[in-house]
């Protein structure tokens, strides 16, 4: 069944952003219905957003062509999720207040729908501690506040309060979920290491990083903070997700060490190397005639030294194994006080690095709990945050 999403938009510059919004929600399959406040119309018109929704776009409270039911309430009623982009710092103070005098702010006040607030505006509005205040106040209330980007600004500035572009905004409203995790904190960690040679050369691996951000992109839509600790660069960072870029297995080791106490669950999804050059040249290496051997000697095993310092936290380690998977898990989950092993199977066709699907098996202290078929990275990511759950709650 197709979702239904409210797309409501207020007078503000980024409006323009949410035609494409409506239409890339369309396209991905979605109903969409889009209410206007008076003022949103002076940025953008109607028509625009009723052609491109493909539903009468309402503006007014009490327009001329009011039916038999109470429009506001109908409306409340068929949303499933609800997006405010651009959202004015005047909308946000008004939910914020409880205040109801228009078509918008009533349904808000009425819909027991998701609702998703994505402000934008001038960085000194954003930065005012009023505007703060009724954001943080919204989001302790459940609704869902995206942070605004930083950025050009229309009124001539850089700083903090421009609207997400509608790529990232659409992505988010796709993966929409019950927030089921919310209150956890979640450290997650993706992608390669590279290990210095010289200045110019590394020793890296051919993990992309694809599964960790699934795991963060999922983690966050259904509510838990999340921080990534990224070897990976150049993926799209997901929605409400903080990142914390690193190169080596090192610095790797550093930020998750710095990072784990205030944890819930930490998921090591990341490919860390095993070895790296005993010295890394100061300068360029020069090729010369015949073989080279380089040194390299043992890094850090960070999984081995979580388990080690774990205080509560679960634990869940990656292996990519290519023999004896179940017996290596078990091993490997004794032997670092691990909490569940997620185990990629090595063999399946068309390999598993770079690709936007996975096979694995989840293990856990008392054997294998599931083997999983071919699914996308984000239904992946998805089947071990349930089994993080199950552990929690145990
Ligand atoms: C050119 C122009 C651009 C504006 N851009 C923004 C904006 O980006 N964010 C914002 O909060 N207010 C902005 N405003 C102010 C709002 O339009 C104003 O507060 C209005 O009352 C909002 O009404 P609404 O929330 O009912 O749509 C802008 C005003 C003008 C004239």
């Amino acid at each position: 069944m197709a979702r239904h999403i409210v797309v409501a938009i207020t007078g503000g510059i980024a409006a323009y952003k949410s035609a494409e919004l409506v239409s890339r929600l369309k396209k991905a399959g979605c109903e969409v219905r889009v209410i206007m406040t008076e003022n949103a119309c002076q940025f953008i018109t109607p028509l625009t957003l009723e052609t491109l929704s493909g539903y009468p776009v309402v503006t007014e409270m009490f327009s001329a062509k009011s039916h038999h039911e109470v429009e506001h309430i109908s409306w409340a009623k068929w949303a499933d999720s609800v997006i405010i982009a651009p959202a004015t710092a005047n909308i946000i103070g008004k939910i914020a207040s409880g205040i109801a005098d228009d078509f918008l702010s009533t349904f808000i006040m009425a819909t027991k729908a998701t609702v998703v607030i994505a402000p934008a505006m001038n960085d000194q509005m954003y930065a005012n501690p009023i505007l703060q205040r009724n954001l943080a106040l919204l989001a302790d209330l459940g609704y869902r506040v995206l942070e605004a980007d930083y950025g050009h600004l229309a009124c001539g500035t850089s700083g903090k309060g421009r609207m997400p572009e509608a790529e990232s905004l659409a992505d988010y409203m796709l993966n929409l979920s019950e927030p089921d995790l919310t209150g956890l904190k979640i450290m997650v960690t993706a992608g390669p290491t590279r290990e210095a040679v010289d200045p110019v050369r590394y020793l890296t691996n051919h993990s992309s990083g694809k599964m960790g951000y699934a795991i963060a992109k999922r983690a966050a839509a259904r509510g838990a903070e999340v921080l990534l600790i990224s070897g990976a660069k150049g993926l799209t960072v997901p929605w409400g997700v903080k990142v914390q870029y690193i190169d080596s297995a090192e610095e790797m080791y550093q930020a998750v060490a710095e990072n784990f106490d205030a944890q819930n669950v930490v998921i090591k999804a990341a490919a860390v190397a095993d070895y790296r050059p005993k010295e890394c040249a100061p300068e360029k290496i020069k090729k010369q005639d015949g073989a080279w051997a380089l040194e390299l000697e043992r890094t850090k095993d960070i999984l081995a030294a979580l388990g080690e310092q774990k205080n509560g936290q679960i634990l869940v380690g990656f292996a990519a194994e290519t023999e004896n998977v179940a017996q290596n898990a078990q091993k490997k989950l004794q032997k670092k006080n691990a909490d569940l092993i997620i185990a990629n199977n090595l063999r399946q066709e068309g390999g598993v690095f770079g690709k936007d699907t996975n096979q694995v098996t989840i293990y856990n202290r008392n054997g294998q709990i599931k083997e999983l078929p071919v699914l996308s990275k984000e239904a992946v990511a998805d089947e071990i945050l349930n089994q993080v759950k199950i552990l929690l709650k145990n």
